[in-house]
């Protein structure tokens, strides 16, 4: 049977680099707690008018070229994200036509922070399965869409207008524990069958449990709603995610590790024997934590949400990438992969590079 690997990857980081101090302008806040509670100190943002589907196209082609792989030798694309360009159709015809692909199939995941290894376990039976040969996965997000500002709190965190009403401070203050952890990026990764019985997926676990959904969740523009967005909403700000913190801070670190024990124990894996442990990047306190728990060591676990914020579908692909180009990654190397997100949904996968 055969087994997939990874043969390429490519990222999308947009030009607009926002501190912390920025965002302490528009709101009640301050580099030093944003940095103390989450680990982040930048983020970037898309110029108005760019898309996830504009990211994730972007970093897909250069994934294929990172690859050598033509577009027209993928027979699969999968598109995660939590931010796509319409409520329909989803984001992955988006990509095949801006990618000049051939039809082919196509699945518009949407596991939020788990999105893109929930796209592994799709990518990965279809391999083995022999459906597919050459998998694209994007994971891309523009979260600046969630964002409540007025155009002049926009203007005010940009350095072009000299300060916000009192008003609006309030405002973009009762979302101060949301929005400094986000930032937008797209990654992705080309996954190709190969015959090398030592390398490709190992095993993979994947979980969903509704019960508490609603701790991180956006409330408002959906179709529970009729019509399922108007005015009021946005007035509410039921159109920005809710997030109990503490709550979901306590699922995230409960599940990622358990998610971890089991894949690696029933694997035969000792922590220590793994090169990199890529950890979806939502708060630096929750991977610490983690990794203290799993007993691994600094170097196992490389992080970027200092620079990037929590890129949720992005944020492993971009881990992958970024330790690929930097040689950490070796042919026949082990690495684990977690996440944990909205839905709630988590998971682990284990694979030889
Ligand atoms: N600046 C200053 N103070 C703030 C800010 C801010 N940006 N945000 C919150 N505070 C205040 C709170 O109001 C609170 O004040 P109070 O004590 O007077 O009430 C205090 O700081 C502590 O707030 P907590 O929410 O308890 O802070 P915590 O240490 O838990 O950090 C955080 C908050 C960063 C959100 C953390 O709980 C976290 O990361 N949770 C998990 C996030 C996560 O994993 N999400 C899943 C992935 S996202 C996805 O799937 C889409």
């Amino acid at each position: 049977m055969p087994r997939s690997i990874i043969v390429g990857s490519g990222k999308a980081i947009p030009p607009i680099c926002v501190t912390n101090d920025m965002l302490a302008r528009v709101m009640d806040t301050t580099d030093a707690w944003i940095q103390e509670r989450s680990g982040v100190k930048t983020r970037y943002y898309v110029e108005k008018g760019t898309s996830s589907a504009d990211l994730g196209a972007l970093a897909a082609a250069e994934a294929l070229a990172n690859g050598s792989v033509d577009k027209d030798e993928v027979d699969l694309l999968i598109s995660a994200t939590m931010t796509p360009d319409h409520f329909f159709p989803g984001n992955g015809g988006l990509l095949q036509k801006r990618l000049g692909m051939k039809p082919l199939t196509t699945f518009d995941i949407r596991q939020q922070c788990a999105g893109f290894l929930y796209a592994m376990q799709l990518a990965d039976v279809h391999v083995r399965s022999g459906l597919a040969k050459t998998v694209l996965i994007v994971g891309h997000e523009v979260h600046t869409g969630f964002m409540p500002y007025s155009d002049n709190s926009w203007a005010c965190m940009y350095g072009q207008s000299e300060k916000v009403t009192p008003e609006e401070f309030e405002w973009n203050s009762r979302f101060r524990h949301l929005i400094p952890l986000f930032g937008d990026g797209a990654a992705a990764v080309v996954v190709r069958a190969t015959d090398d019985e030592g390398r490709g997926v190992v095993d993979q676990l994947l979980r969903t449990d509704g019960t508490d959904y609603d701790k991180l969740y956006v409330p408002g523009t959906g179709f529970s709603h009729r019509p399922y967005t108007d005015p009021e909403q946005f007035k509410r700000g039921d159109h920005v995610p809710v997030m109990e913190g503490r709550h979901v801070f306590k699922l995230a670190t409960t599940r990622m590790i358990e998610a971890s024990q089991q894949v690696l124990t029933r694997n035969g894996v000792k922590p220590e024997d793994v090169k990199l442990v890529l950890m979806h990047q939502a708060n630096m306190r929750i991977n610490e934590y983690c990794a203290k728990q799993l007993g691994l060591r600094e170097d196992q676990v490389p992080h970027n949400i200092e620079r990037y914020g929590n890129t949720t579908a992005a944020t492993i692909p971009l881990l992958w990438d970024e330790a690929a180009r930097a040689g950490r990654i070796e042919k026949g190397d082990q690495i684990l992969m977690v996440a944990f997100g909205a839905g709630m949904n988590w998971g682990a996968t284990l694979l030889r590079a």
